[in-house]
């Protein structure tokens, strides 16, 4: 079994996320850290035990930064619902975190399984980054750091930038200039392969299951505000095809390896991930991006999720 950490800022994709790598049998998570961004630290930390509990794991669940870096917090509970799970009344657990802060946990787990431990990052990279500046040798440990986040066209919080890169741009600056090996999946693959229509949710639904009602349900929010905001009846669910592609290559279609610089400044570019197609950036740092993937394969690995 391949060992991960899942870093996640819970909310309605990142929840159907970590159901699809705790019920993967090649894949063994040894923890999940949390993070704010979509919403508060409080409440992705909640909604992480949650899924857990409905999961019938018992994986090691560990607080990280409540904050961004440099920046006030700003969420996405606008897109997500104050509770990040579509304010659909479901969230209810008992369960409590583990002792320890993300940021400890990170290296003691990368040390104990260094050089076979992945990073699957589907939030903001604050916990990432703060374990990077104390410890920059274990970037060197990590097998594959999956990130969701980029974009190599079209943004979704400003024209060019996505919100896992734009909400700590400082933090994925760190995060993709210390010399790990990143594996990024960007919104544009989102675009393609995960966004899901109605008819495409009531499908999953009827797979009736609890975790397929809840992963659906989950997308209240989302439903609407895609709807009002942009004219959509579908929802894009980023982070669980993040999650498909750090299981296996089943629904990559199009990847490059290539430079990309993260920019910081500026209202319009904060958050931008430039790709340096031509060579042209001597100091871009060089991952692999997957910037197409197939619907098709992601649906069938989302069904044997849920199912
Ligand atoms: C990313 O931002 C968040 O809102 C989602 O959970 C996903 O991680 C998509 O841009
Ligand atoms: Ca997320």
């Amino acid at each position: 079994m391949r060992p991960f950490i899942i870093d996640t800022d819970t909310a309605s994709d990142d929840a159907i996320a970590i159901m699809m790598m705790l019920k993967h049998e090649s894949i063994d998570v040894k923890a999940i850290t949390t993070v704010a961004g979509n919403v508060e630290i409080e409440q992705t930390t909640k909604n992480a035990l949650f899924i857990t509990e409905q999961c019938n794991k018992d994986v090691p669940t560990y607080i990280g930064m409540k904050d961004y870096l440099l920046r006030p917090f700003e969420s996405a509970s606008f897109v997500h619902g104050n509770d990040g799970m579509g304010d659909v009344d479901l969230i209810h657990t008992n369960r409590k975190p583990n002792e320890g802060h993300a940021i400890d946990i990170i290296p003691k787990i990368i040390k104990e399984n260094a050089g076979e431990i992945n990073l699957l990052t589907i939030g903001p990279l604050t916990n990432i980054a703060m374990v990077l500046l104390k410890e920059p040798e274990l970037a060197k440990l990590v097998k594959t750091c999956y990130v969701m986040g980029g974009a190599c066209s079209v943004g979704n919080i400003t024209p060019v930038s996505e919100f896992n890169v734009w909400a700590d741009p400082e933090a994925a600056k760190i995060v993709f200039e210390s010399g790990i090996n990143i594996h990024l999946i960007t919104w544009d693959a989102a675009l393609e392969a995960a966004s899901l229509d109605y008819q495409d949710l009531e499908n999953l639904r009827n797979l009736d299951t609890n975790l397929a009602k809840i992963a659906v349900d989950i997308q209240a929010v989302k439903k609407e505000w895609n709807w009002k905001e942009n004219g959509k009846k579908s929802v894009e669910i980023a982070d669980p095809l993040a999650a498909a592609i750090a299981i296996n290559d089943t629904c990559i279609k199009k990847s490059i390896t290539v430079g990309v610089k993260i920019i910081c400044e500026g209202d319009i570019n904060r958050g931008q991930t430039v790709i340096d197609y031509n060579n042209q950036l001597p100091d871009a740092n060089t991952v692999k991006i997957t910037y197409s993937a197939s619907k098709e394969n992601f649906i069938k690995m989302l069904k044997e999720t849920l199912i």
